[in-house]
């Protein structure tokens, strides 16, 4: 499974790279608020930035709703960088525009999917990925695992090529589950990422084994 970090903040993206574990990054226009990057030209920066800082895929998302002002500004991103995979919403024009990206061979990510039936159709448009939002499923008690689930055998039935991208991830559990159901992806924050290293027994066991070193290792 390949790992994305969710966030548009350089110092978490370039310390999960430092891991050497990381295969890309997603934004949403709501991460690149919070981060302060506003207005054309700082975002532009923002999207160079950050894939100066990774080697893999760089979801920027499109903020028009239209087709045409979707292919403009899509169009502009993917000239920023090679690796920049271009966002669309999972809306008819977003289907349209993603269509029209997948005949050019530029990268897409469909994103706000929250049914099978939706992802079928990002499939149908040639999405390069399709990204079901987990953890807001869960929110409003409906099962967001249960549609990755839906997803792969639907994907599976039809040999469809389209990567299943779990987002909306909020813990380490989601991640796991995410691996044993067969997503091709994920995208989380460091902290979800970081909390899969974590287990007391090891932290106890190398404890010991230091400590024993030094007991063998004690000048004579
Ligand atoms: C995916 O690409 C989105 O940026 C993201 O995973 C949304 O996550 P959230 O529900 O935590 O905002």
């Amino acid at each position: 499974m390949k790992f994305f970090i969710d966030t548009a903040n350089l110092g978490q993206i370039r310390e999960a790279q430092a891991l050497g574990i990381l295969d890309g990054v997603t934004t949403n226009p709501s991460l690149m608020a919070k981060e302060g990057i506003t207005g054309a030209q700082q975002i532009a920066d923002h999207y160079k930035a950050i894939c100066d800082a990774v080697d893999g895929d760089v979801s920027a998302e499109v903020i028009a709703t239209d087709f045409e002002g979707m292919v403009r500004e899509g169009e502009a991103l993917a000239a920023l960088n090679q690796q920049i995979v271009v966002k669309l919403p999972m809306i008819a024009e977003g289907i349209k525009a993603c269509k029209y990206f997948s005949d050019k061979g530029v990268k897409t990510n469909v994103t706000l999917v929250f049914s099978a039936g939706q992802a079928l159709l990002a499939a149908k448009a040639g999405a390069t990925y399709v990204s079901p939002f987990i953890g807001r499923l869960d929110d409003v008690s409906t099962d967001g695992l249960g549609l990755i689930s839906e997803i792969r055998l639907i994907f599976d039935n039809y040999g469809y090529t389209t990567g299943i991208l779990a987002a909306s991830i909020r813990h380490t559990m989601h991640i796991i589950d995410c691996a044993k159901i067969g997503a091709d992806v994920m995208t989380g924050p460091l902290n979800a990422i970081k909390g899969l290293m974590k287990h007391p027994l090891t932290d106890i066991g190398l404890a010991k084994f230091l400590e024993d070193f030094k007991k063998g290792n004690q000048p004579v």
